[in-house]
């Protein structure tokens, strides 16, 4: 892998090995060597043209816990609200000697052009850049990090494999995916790798939260939520967050409205009742409670969405290090 831009360009052998190498970086952090020498000397680049909580610090953790030396740029505050170009920008993180740009952007496409444009260099000079979230097309570490949860707890219970799940894939696995599909890179990047780990994948939302050619993904579609649970019993229920922001007309502005969505679409303690006990709930984050999400379905036992943030972590420091570590790093992952 020479970038990290769209769960669609992954093989399930390289989705399998960044999940594994994802393990053993989790197994290093639990093991308390917080730090690892790999990416010593290295510079990776957190460029975020959009806010950021959960991601943009975890790939700051993850770089920090390869010793990697990390710069965070935010649009706000820099010359890019002086109308600075993505290019100029490129060039200028480019002199400074990054090694990786971490990149989100609210144009799709913007990291693809970042790594294809020769604006950070190419051939054996080039700086790898790793999608931390396009518009609406892609958020590949956001997957990344949903499957390797979805393998911890589900993997052995379903699908028969060992326990960690190590260098397996989610063949078996059943999963729905809630919500405003119409604005998730979240739900494209899953769908895509879902898929290509053998996971069966239902996408339940209203028709107006459906993209056009959603017919083409490979995944079934619904817009009953209660009959999609009741049919499917599925193993890992994936609610997302209502994107207010990107609809037009302004916040507040979608069909159905916040009341008839909750109603129709909402997990709450009702719908919790209705999956089988080994399921999980996850939410990429950040939740809207109380809107797609009731504060008991967050918070329940079968919540994992805490540890999702946590697993982001290792997720990152196996995309720097498959990325980064194989020119002139130190040290290796024990
Ligand atoms: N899941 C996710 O991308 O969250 P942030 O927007 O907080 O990074």
């Amino acid at each position: 892998m020479k970038h990290l831009l769209s769960t669609q360009d992954l093989s399930k052998d390289e989705a399998v090995t960044v999940l594994d190498t994802a393990a053993q970086m989790a197994a290093t952090q639990s093991r308390e060597i917080k730090k690892l020498p790999t990416l010593r000397g290295r510079t990776v680049v957190n460029l975020f043209f959009e806010d950021s909580t959960r991601t943009r610090i975890s790939f700051e953790t993850a770089a920090k816990r390869l010793s990697a030396d990390v710069i965070n740029f935010s649009a706000k505050g820099s010359s890019v609200s002086k109308g600075e170009s993505l290019k100029d920008t490129a060039l200028t993180l480019h002199a400074m000697g990054a090694d990786a740009v971490v990149v989100r952007h609210w144009a799709s496409g913007a990291p693809h052009q970042l790594a294809y444009s020769g604006w950070l260099g190419g051939g054996d000079d080039h700086v790898a850049v790793l999608n931390a979230g396009d518009g609406t097309h892609q958020h590949p570490t956001q997957a990344l990090l949903d499957a390797f949860t979805m393998r911890r707890h589900l993997v052995g219970r379903v699908g028969g494999a060992p326990d960690d799940g190590v260098g397996s894939d989610l063949a078996g696995v059943k999963v729905a995916i809630v919500g405003d599909v119409l604005h998730s890179r979240v739900a494209r990047s899953n769908v895509h790798l879902l898929r290509t780990l053998g996971a069966d994948v239902e996408l339940v939302a209203p028709p107006t939260l459906l993209p056009v050619g959603v017919e083409t993904w490979p995944c079934t579609t619904s817009y009953d939520l209660d009959e999609t649970l009741a049919r499917r019993q599925p193993d890992a229920v994936m609610m997302l967050r209502v994107q207010r922001e990107r609809m037009s007309g302004g916040a507040g502005a979608f069909f159905p409205s916040p009341l008839e969505y909750t109603r129709r679409y909402g997990l709450d303690a009702r719908r919790l009742a209705m999956l089988p006990s080994h399921s999980i709930v996850m939410h990429p984050g950040p939740m809207n409670r109380g809107l797609e999400i009731s504060a008991e379905a967050a918070d329940s036992p079968g919540s994992v969405i805490v540890e999702q943030v946590a697993n982001g972590v290792a997720v990152r420091m196996a995309a720097l290090y498959l990325l980064l570590a194989g020119t002139s790093a130190e040290g290796s992952v024990q």
